[in-house]
Parts: C-alpha cells; structure tokens; sequence
C-alpha cells in the first residue's frame, strides 16, 4: 500500500494502477476506522477493482462549536488495518493540499441538504459535497462506496454526481452494527460505559416506531413515543425524529411509499445518528 500526501503523487500512482484496466473504487473516510469502514473497502475490492481509501478530517464539514478538534485520529493503526485489507492506495493529504491558501470555491446542494442534518448542523454538507468533489477530482475513481448509516449523507453525493455528471457509480452499503444493534461510528468512541449502554435506545426507538408505523399506526404518535423513549434514556437535545421519503427526504406523515426513519440526538457530549427503511405493506 502506498500512503500518498501529494497530488502529483497521488495523480501518478492512480495512473499506474490504472494502467491494467481495472476500475478503482475510492472509500472516503475522516479515519479512526472501525469494522463499517472496513465493510467498505471489502465492498470496494468486490469484481477485483482496485482500492484507493482517504483519510481526511475534512474541517468544513464541522460547525464552530462540534469535535474537530476532538475527533480521534489514528493514522498509524488505521493505516496497517487497510494495508492487511489489501488497499492500494492511502490518500492522506493535509488541510493545506486539500484547501491551499486562496482556496474559495464552495459545492452546495439546495433541497435534499436542507432538513435534518443539514438543520441541526448549518453548513454540514456544503464541506461534505465540496470536500467529496475534491476527493473525486483528485482519485479519479470508477466506483465510490458510502455507508446508509449516513443516510442524508448519501442522498446528497447522490444528488450532486448526477447533476454534475460525474462518471462515478455511486454504491451505498448498509449499516453495520454491534452485536446489540448499535450503529457503528467513529463518535462512539467518545461515549463513556454508562451512555454505551443508554445509547442503544436509538436504533431501539427506531426499530419499535417503524414496528408500530408498518403495522398502521399514526406516524405522528409513532415518532413521538420514540421521542419520548430517547429523553427519558438521557438524550438531550433530541434534534429529529422524522419519517421521509427514502430517495427525496421529504418528511412523510402517512406511509404511502418507501421510507426512511432517521434520527439524531445528543447523548452527553456525543451526538448519535441512525436510521431504519420503513416500507409499505
Ligand atoms: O462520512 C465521512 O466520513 C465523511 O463525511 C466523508 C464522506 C469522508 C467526507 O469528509
């Protein structure tokens, strides 16, 4: 595996990997790697593409009072872990290669980044389109993989590769959990034994809402039961719970097409999202 800082590095050894013919799937990630991310780079490898992984704590994706600072950085380890997963390519450039002095551009996507995430977090997805614009730009790949644990997340990549054209198959994966159903994040890191425990009140208020909403329940109740679920195991503030519309995010109140419930919530200083598909009978 090669561990490449520079563009001009990074641009001839995409170049020579190339050279064979295969395609070269790209996994972006802000590192601290964990079993999801490592479901990623398999995904990558599948039909025998080439594997390209980014570690980039991308700073304009994080508002002025989140972890940027905090967010764990483990480059070393990180590191060995894609190099036994058999990855070509670490591209780890620095703030300063990703948005050299004089940098201004800014990639926007209006509608589908505008609830949710992009409420409670102003600015979350103009850094994620711009940074995950670049990292394409620069990687060149055929294939990139994402997880659904970010859900509006994919939505918007997906969004913005069509409407720029981009020649990149976007491939989305599902979840991966703990053994107890946990979403997987980096952010868990940061919980202590105590809040581990009370964080699986998310995954398991979304599973009981969708339960009661597939079964025909009003929506509305369904989602405030799980509201009330999550304060009373110490979430605060809840920022959503919310049915939307699974391709558009626009918020449901009757289940009439496929959905998604998402969710989103602070539990002490860590904030915790997770969403579930929600289907029809
Ligand atoms: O999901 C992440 O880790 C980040 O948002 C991404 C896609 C690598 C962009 O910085």
């Amino acid at each position: 595996m090669q561990t490449l800082r520079d563009l001009s590095a990074l641009r001839s050894a995409v170049d020579a990997l190339k050279s064979d013919g295969k395609p070269l799937a790209l996994v972006p990630t802000m590192g601290a790697l964990h079993d999801g991310h490592m479901a990623l780079v398999e995904e990558a490898r599948r039909h025998g593409r080439h594997v390209a992984v980014s570690i980039f704590v991308n700073p304009k994706q994080f508002g002025p009072n989140e972890d940027l600072d905090a967010y764990p950085r483990r480059e070393a380890k990180d590191a060995q872990m894609l190099q036994s997963a058999g990855v070509d390519i670490l591209w780890a450039p620095t703030v300063e290669v990703m948005y050299p002095g004089g940098f201004a551009t800014n990639v926007s996507v209006t509608g589908i980044s505008d609830g949710l995430d992009g409420a409670a977090r102003p600015g979350h997805f103009d850094g994620v389109a711009t940074v995950v614009t670049k990292l394409f730009n620069q990687v060149r790949p055929d294939v990139a993989i994402f997880g659904e644990k970010d859900y509006q997340q994919l939505a918007v990549i997906r969004r913005f590769v069509a409407d720029l054209d981009l020649p990149i198959e976007i491939v989305g994966l599902p979840t991966q959990r703990a053994e107890d159903g946990l979403a997987l994040s980096s952010r868990n890191a940061y919980l202590t034994e105590e809040e581990r425990k009370a964080a699986l009140a998310l995954p398991r208020a979304l599973g009981e809402a969708k339960r009661q909403i597939e079964k025909g329940e009003p929506v509305e109740g369904a989602l405030a039961k799980a509201i009330a679920s999550l304060a009373a195991h110490g979430f605060d503030p809840i920022d959503y719970v919310t049915l939307c519309d699974a391709a558009t995010l626009e918020p449901m109140a009757v289940l009439n097409r496929p959905a998604r419930l998402l969710g989103a919530a602070k539990l002490g200083t860590t904030r915790l999202i997770d969403n579930i598909a929600v289907d029809p009978a």
